[in-house]
């Protein structure tokens, strides 16, 4: 038995695959180099749904645009429950409000998860929520109603790039929890908020806001290597190293890394993290020998959202918003299999007394 399910091949999928030994992501046929930066979001959502989700052959953008309507119309009256619940936590009440059984449920997830993720992030700090604007593109209009002010182009660009990149990754803790509960038919939406649950945690998608309160503690490059080889000698992981399936550098980090370099000037701290990075690899591989842990998806995107001066807190939401589509494809393609999800425990707990 594996505790973690390591290696145990659990779903067949025609969405995505994660090489660990070749550090790649291939996305519906794609590498993620091919799509992250060079084509949008919708359109990257388009192709990962296509023949899957019944809305992926209509105007995608449109599409979503309405949607991110539809849900600010649900969740404005709404907006007063979010003081005093983490960011996270006002998404996950905000998603839970919807019904599964609205109709084009799998673009109303894409447009909801980025209405309730800014308004989360908004609502905690007491902020009022900002109203969508369905023409704009899904990326430019989820920076707007998160900051309530319009993103220039390359703001845009590199939070398009980061919702792409995060679109789908194989079967990860949160993909696998919203498979699950569409195994039972719960619905779509459902799946969603399931999904968000298990992201949320600092092992998966909880990480990227600590990655930043580790660079916040180390606080010059002169320091990085005393203080994380004292980190790793204490036990603690560095937060934005180690994956279960890479066994190399995660291809994610390069494109984020890029994305994040060009926006250099606007609260950029690439450099030093880069600094950060060469000491963090040194000192694990002193401390962790037989293991190459190298850095994750989380580590630049703490960089990149820092840089779109987006709070730490609210990175987790992004990335929900992202990877929605991603659990919204793998839902529908679990429930098709018409198969329920139902694995063995083994009891080694102890048996009643035999009568005497
Ligand atoms: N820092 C220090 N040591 C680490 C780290 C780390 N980031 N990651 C793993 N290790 C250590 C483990 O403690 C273990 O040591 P041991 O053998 O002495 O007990 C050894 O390396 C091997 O661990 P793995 O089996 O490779 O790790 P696992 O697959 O269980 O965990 C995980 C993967 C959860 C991502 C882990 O690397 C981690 O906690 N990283 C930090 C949190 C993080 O960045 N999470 C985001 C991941 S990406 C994503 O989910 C979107």
């Amino acid at each position: 038995m594996k505790l973690g399910l390591d290696d145990v091949v659990a779903a067949e999928t025609i969405l995505s695959h994660v090489d660990g030994e070749a550090g790649r992501l291939i996305i519906r046929g794609h590498d993620l180099e091919a799509l992250a930066g060079r084509v949008p979001y919708e359109e990257a959502v388009a192709m990962l749904w296509d023949g899957l989700v019944p809305s992926s052959g209509s105007d995608l953008r449109a599409l979503i645009g309405a949607a991110r309507v539809r849900a600010f119309a649900r969740f404005a009256p709404m907006a007063s429950h979010l003081s005093g619940l983490t960011p996270v936590e006002g998404m996950r009440l905000l998603l839970a409000s919807l019904p599964d059984t609205e109709k084009d449920h799998a673009a109303l997830a894409v447009g909801a998860a980025a209405v309730a993720a800014a308004m989360a992030v908004r609502g905690a700090r007491g902020f009022s929520p900002v109203a969508p604007d369905p023409s704009a593109g899904h990326a430019a209009d989820l920076l707007r109603m998160l900051r309530d002010a319009p993103a220039d182009e390359g703001e845009a660009a590199a939070l398009d790039t980061y919702l792409v990149t995060v679109i789908d990754h194989g079967l990860n803790a949160s993909t696998f929890t919203a498979r699950i509960v569409a195994s039972t038919e719960a619905g779509l939406l459902s799946s969603v908020v399931a999904g968000l649950c298990a992201l949320k945690g600092p092992l998966h998608g909880g990480a990227p806001g600590p990655v930043l309160d580790m660079l916040d503690a180390i606080g010059g490059a002169d320091k990085a290597e005393a203080w994380l080889d004292d980190a790793i000698g204490r036990g603690e992981r560095l937060m934005g190293f180690g994956h279960r399936v890479y066994r190399v550098r995660d291809p994610r980090a390069d494109v984020l890394k890029a994305a994040a370099a060009r926006l250099k000037g606007r609260n950029n701290r690439v450099a030093f993290a880069e600094e950060v990075e060469w000491a963090a690899l040194k000192a694990l591989a002193k401390h962790k020998p037989g293991r190459r842990l190298d850095t994750n998806v989380e580590f630049y995107t703490a960089l990149l959202l820092e840089a779109l001066g987006i709070p730490r807190e609210g990175f987790t939401p992004l990335f929900a918003a992202g990877r929605t589509a991603g659990w919204a494809a793998h839902a529908i393609e679990q429930e098709r299999t018409g198969r329920i999800i139902r694995p063995q425990s083994r009891y080694v707990g102890p048996w009643p007394a035999e009568a005497a």
